[in-house]
Formats: structure tokens, C-alpha cells, sequence
């Protein structure tokens, strides 16, 4: 191939520090979707080409622009966390580069830029599902408990509003440091505050953390529900947390545990390559993320700069592992299911079972 036969998807993505499990569940979904579809499209050869970010919007910021100028990319594809995808909007604007957003989920990422596609989701599409759930399951004095950055405000907002709206009340909104946060002041206030359940959002990976605090700290035992998104139930950390998990109610866009074909066999074929590691929801939107581009590059017959791609990429409609989803061509942005779900032991091993779904969610974000 030609140097103007590659087609090339700069990825960048925290492939080490506090974020890493979201940079290894990217990288192995995208590696499955080339692995699966070939890696040559419309006569053009795709090039990966995978950066570290460390989760440092500086570092994004300077890795984008190298892939931009010197790479010349394509695409620019990944985005752990919602500083490093907004730290890169205006180089994908300046540079009219399609910007694929897999992983950040603050709301207004979307309006950062015009060249900004999501296969993410929002973190107030995950939130309200669960604060629809909970007053109706006898949870009606709740205290939130968010990572102190863009989309854990986005689900303090719009889980709160939607509380109360249905007649609940927050007694109290914390917020933790989003870099290494000690959890144990904050479950202490929790504690004394009674709740009937708390709601939490933390990033992925730090689930775990909260999760084994929570427990240690007899909050159960003092009846005190653990909700939240599925960012709290992560697939990659669930099975580690023990029978203590059991019965914790999330709503969120993916499971594992999604009972269709297209998923058992995504799950199947990504646990294989990747000696045994479940996929997340950072997996499934790295997935799909690969396939909104690869279908972009077939629509433009590979002939297409970044609007043509871009236009490519707007409307797109498909069956994902997570269910059907939509690339809504307004706001660039994911409509998707929501499924509640619960923590479950599923042959030896703990899942989080869907048992209801609220169906084409747009981001509850965009309407104001
Ligand atoms: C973001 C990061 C996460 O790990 C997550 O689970 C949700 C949102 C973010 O920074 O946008």
C-alpha cells in the first residue's frame, strides 16, 4: 500500500495510570473489531496507530496535534476521560478531523466541537433511569457521592433533579477528588446521615475501591442501599468484589450479560483473545466506535476528507453488543437503551443482570 492507501486512526487512549483498564478494554475491542472485519476497507489499508495518554489532557492535547500534523490521521479515536477528549475539540475543529469520543461522558463534549462523534454514552442518560427505579422500589432519601469532574456533576444534576421530581429527596451531595480519592471520610459522613440508599459515580476503575470501603464500613449492615451507574458494577472489576456485591441495582448502556447473539458472540470472541477478560462498557463503545468509522470509510468510498467522513458517520443505525443504537445526526450524539440491572451470581461468577430496559434514551443533556 501507497502512503495515500492507509487510512489512519490515531487512538489515544490512558494506557497506564488511574485509567489504564479503560485504555486495555479499548485497545483489545478495537484490535477484535479489525481482527474481525480486516483491516483493509474501500481499498485503503487502516493503520492503528495507539498512544499513551496517561489520562493528562496536556499529554492528549500534544499527542493529537502530533498525529494530526506529523501522522496526518484521519481519525482521531479514543478519549479516556472527559478533560483529554475536551482538551482535543478545537484541534479536531481547526483540523476538520473526525474525532470519535469512546469513552468520555460528561454531556457537553458533544458541543465542543463539530467534528465530535460519541459511542460512549452520557452520564445523564445512565442517571435518570435509577432515580425513576428508586422511589418506586422504597429508596426515597438518597445521598449522592461523585467524582468531582464533568461527569460526575452530570449525574449529581440530573439524578438529584430527577429525584425529586418524582418526589425523593438528596440530603446531601459530596463530591471526592477524581485523582486518588480516599473514600473513608465521605462514607463516615454517609453513614451518619442515615440514607435510605446512596447514589455513586466514580470513573472506571475506581468502582472497586468504593465498593470494598462501603462494605468494611457495615453501610449494608446499617441498611443503606448502594446505587449507581453501571460505572460502580464495572464489568472489568465485578467478579473481583465478592458476594458483598450481590443485589446492587445500576442502570447504565451495557452488560456483559446482555442475553442477545450479537453480544454472546462479542463476548465470547473478545474473551478469547484476551485470556479471559470480560469486556466493559469502555469495550463495547471502542467496538463500536471502530465500526462507525469503518462504515464511514465504505460510505465515502475511501476517497472521503474529515466532513465527508464525517457526514458518513452522522445517522449511522445498528445492532451493537449493547443493543440497537443510534448516531443521532443533530447532536453527534449515542441514543441507546438503558437497562436497569442487579448484581447476580450467574454460574460462579457475579453479573449484573438486566431486568428492565427504557428504550432510544437521547441525552437528557442536550435538551437545555
Ligand atoms: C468518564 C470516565 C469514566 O471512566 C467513566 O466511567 C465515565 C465517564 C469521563 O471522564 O467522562
Amino acid at each position: 500500500f501507497a502512503q495515500d492507501n492507509v487510512f489512519k486512526i490515531g487512538l489515544i487512549l490512558p494506557m497506564t495510570g488511574q485509567q489504564a483498564t479503560t485504555g486495555r478494554q479499548i485497545e483489545a475491542a478495537a484490535k477484535l473489531y479489525m481482527a474481525q472485519n480486516g483491516d483493509t476497507v474501500a481499498g485503503k489499508k487502516i493503520q492503528l496507530i495507539i498512544k499513551d495518554d496517561t489520562s493528562i489532557p496536556d499529554v492528549t492535547k500534544r499527542m493529537a496535534q502530533e498525529l494530526i500534523v506529523n501522522n496526518k490521521v484521519n481519525v482521531l479515536a479514543g478519549f479516556g476521560i472527559t478533560p483529554s477528549a475536551l482538551a482535543t475539540a478545537p484541534l479536531a475543529t481547526q483540523s476538520k478531523t473526525p474525532q470519535v469520543v469512546m469513552a468520555a461522558a460528561t454531556s457537553s463534549i458533544t458541543e465542543a466541537s463539530p467534528y465530535i462523534v460519541r459511542t460512549s454514552f452520557t452520564l445523564p442518560q445512565a442517571s435518570v433511569s435509577i432515580a425513576d427505579w428508586a422511589p418506586k422500589n422504597g429508596i426515597k432519601k438518597v445521598v449522592t457521592l461523585v467524582s468531582d469532574y464533568g461527569p460526575g456533576l452530570d449525574a449529581e444534576k440530573f439524578f438529584k433533579e430527577r429525584l425529586v421530581f418524582n418526589g425523593g429527596t438528596v440530603v446531601d451531595t459530596l463530591r471526592v477528588p477524581m485523582r486518588n480519592p480516599d473514600f473513608a471520610p465521605f462514607l463516615q459522613k454517609v453513614r451518619d446521615l442515615k440514607p435510605d440508599a446512596l447514589f455513586v459515580f466514580v470513573p472506571s476503575g475506581a468502582g472497586a475501591a468504593v465498593m470494598k470501603q462501603f462494605l468494611e464500613r457495615g453501610m449494608d449492615k446499617a441498611g443503606i442501599k448502594l446505587i449507581g451507574t453501571g460505572d460502580i458494577t464495572d464489568d472489568d472489576q465485578l467478579n473481583d468484589m465478592g458476594d458483598g456485591a450481590l443485589g446492587v441495582v445500576t442502570s447504565h448502556h451495557y452488560s456483559a450479560a446482555h442475553p442477545s447473539a450479537v453480544n454472546k458472540k462479542f463476548v465470547d470472541a473478545f474473551q478469547k483473545a484476551n485470556n479471559n477478560l470480560r469486556p466493559n462498557f469502555m469495550a463495547v463503545g471502542g467496538y463500536d466506535g471502530m465500526r462507525v468509522i469503518y462504515e464511514a470509510l465504505k460510505a465515502t468510498k475511501g476517497q472521503g476528507g474529515g466532513d465527508a467522513l464525517l457526514a458518513a458517520m452522522k445517522g449511522q443505525i445498528f445492532e451493537s453488543p449493547r443493543g440497537p443504537i443510534f448516531i443521532d445526526a443533530q447532536t453527534r450524539d449515542i441514543v441507546q437503551n438503558i437497562y436497569l440491572r442487579k448484581v447476580e451470581r450467574k454460574d460462579g461468577q457475579l453479573y449484573n443482570v438486566e431486568f428492565d430496559v427504557i428504550k432510544d434514551v437521547k441525552d437528557p443533556g442536550k435538551a437545555r
